[in-house]
């Protein structure tokens, strides 16, 4: 294969170009030609949001029979020399000396045209989605975002863990579990009341995990500090723009932690994250500024800037029973937040983030650390504007009598959780740790409105298309 610049080399280094010969190869966003024999193509190859203008002679003499093959979508590539550019629009452009076509698109069927098309429409066409501005810019985001997670922890001491997909655990106690089977569908009938699972692969149910916290656990009381990071599955069947069935989570778990330790930690790595975007994804964060959320990166700026809020939930109760807003879900102290409470505290009461702690035991999961009043726990959820919970952690408890009271409570049966008591029972120590959904950080630092729009192939109730 020839070696061609990509197009974000070409121009981050435009000054050592300029003058050059290279080759460039991508697909074509659109061709137009002018009255003085010149076409122009705007060429993407998906390095960077920007396309590269190339400037093709209509008279050159082998250009006669390939121009006119050239259309949205087709697949190129171009050599010539680099430029400067006489248009306001880029700096430098390429003269195109010589075109090679890779493949050709029919103009009358390709999906992607010029206008702005609905993300609703560009969902089922996921397979060309991913070469429009947006989803070129989510994806770059995202990438960035992921890779910053790693050097985040890894330059923190913290170990990367993989911990497993396939669980007999439910750690969130939601029961919104996947199951994993290779029974039949009609074996379960069979059996009249017997254990069917005997006959299952793992002789007993299994699932998709929810979450790596329980296995992360593990390790952290061996480890000191250590993170998982990875897909998360989730059957709840809620249709909104914040949930999706298949989702990645970055779970640190840290020993020797409290809730306090827990919450700097989650708001210094938003903020770390934060910064990357704006030090490293400028043109992305601009586009998203000038077409999906024009006050996206003030709101991004005050996150970054201001100390976050930390809020006991009962305090937020009264606040939000206080602010003379009529809710769809009225809130009262023991139920939990809906969106609307968490956007009235975010955009109105507090304009930026805010951390809700010590949440009613009732309406959290067994393994939270019980408070002294014995009615709320050490939970820690991170509220952002637009987006709602970014981040949910805990405390964990690591009294062994405390946890069984907790798993007795909440009906969790002990034989299945014998490894996470006996953690409890040898070397036991306070810990503490907390979930970060990556959609709903890409969600923050993009101000995209449905969490579908960025992951590349959505599953949500009905839709496992691509
Ligand atoms: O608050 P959650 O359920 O916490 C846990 O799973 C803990 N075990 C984490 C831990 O302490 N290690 O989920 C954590 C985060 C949420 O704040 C949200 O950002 C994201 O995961 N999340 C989802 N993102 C997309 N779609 C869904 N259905 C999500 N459910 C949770
Ligand atoms: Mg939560």
């Amino acid at each position: 294969m020839e070696k061609s610049l990509r197009i974000a080399e070409l121009f981050r280094h435009e000054k050592d170009v300029l003058g050059k010969t290279v080759s460039v190869q991508g697909w074509v966003r659109t061709r137009r030609e002018s009255k003085a024999g010149i076409s122009f193509i705007e060429l993407n190859d998906g390095s960077c949001l920007r396309n590269l203008q190339v400037i093709a002679r209509t008279d050159h003499p082998d250009f006669a029979h390939i121009l006119p093959q050239i259309s949205n979508g087709c697949s190129l590539l171009i050599a010539g020399a680099i430029t400067a550019s006489p248009g306001k629009e880029q700096s430098v452009e390429l003269q195109a000396e010589r075109i090679k076509i890779y493949g050709l698109s029919d103009p009358a069927t390709y999906p992607l045209q010029k206008k702005r098309h609905s993300f609703e429409f560009l969902r089922q066409i996921s397979h060309l989605r991913s070469r429009t501005n947006t989803m070129g810019a989510v994806t770059r985001v995202r990438n960035r975002l992921s890779y910053a997670i790693h050097q985040y922890f890894q330059e923190r001491g913290f170990f990367y863990i993989h911990t497993p997909i396939i669980t007999a655990s439910d750690c969130e106690g939601a029961g919104e579990v996947f199951r994993v089977t290779t029974l039949k569908p009609d074996s379960r009938l069979q059996g009249d009341g017997e254990n069917v699972y005997r006959n299952d692969f793992f002789g007993k149910p299994t699932y998709l995990t929810v979450s790596g916290q329980l296995q992360a656990e593990i390790y952290a009381l061996a480890l000191g500090q250590v993170y998982t990071f990875g897909p998360t599955f989730r059957s709840e069947n809620s249709n909104t723009s914040r949930h999706l069935a298949e989702f990645w989570m970055v779970e640190p778990e840290m020993a020797f932690c409290d809730l306090e330790d827990n919450l700097k930690t989650g708001e210094s790595l938003i903020k770390a994250l934060l910064e990357v975007v704006f030090s490293e994804c400028g043109d992305d964060l601009a586009f998203f500024n000038r077409f999906i959320e024009p006050s996206l990166s003030d709101g991004l700026e005050r996150i970054l800037k201001e100390p976050m809020e930390v809020l006991p939930y009962s305090e937020a109760i009264r606040l939000l029973q206080k602010s003379g807003e009529s809710f769809e879900f009225p809130i009262q102290w023991g139920s939990d937040l809906q969106a609307e409470h968490e956007r009235c505290l975010t955009e109105r009461l507090f304009k930026g983030a805010v951390a809700l702690i010590d949440y009613p035991r009732d309406i959290k999961p067994f393994y939270m650390r019980v408070n002294d009043d014995e009615k709320t726990v050490a939970a820690m959820d991170i509220l952002v504007p637009r987006i709602g919970e970014i981040i949910g952690g805990s405390q964990r408890e690591e009294r062994l009598d405390v946890l069984l009271d907790q798993m007795r409570l909440k009906g969790i049966p002990e034989e299945e959780y014998r490894w996470y008591i006996e953690l409890r029972q040898y070397g036991s120590v306070p810990h503490s740790g907390f979930g970060l959904g990556l959609e709903r950080m890409v969600q923050c630092v993009t101000g995209l409105g449905n969490i579908r729009e960025v992951i590349p192939f959505p599953r949500t109730p009905g839709h496992a298309e691509f």
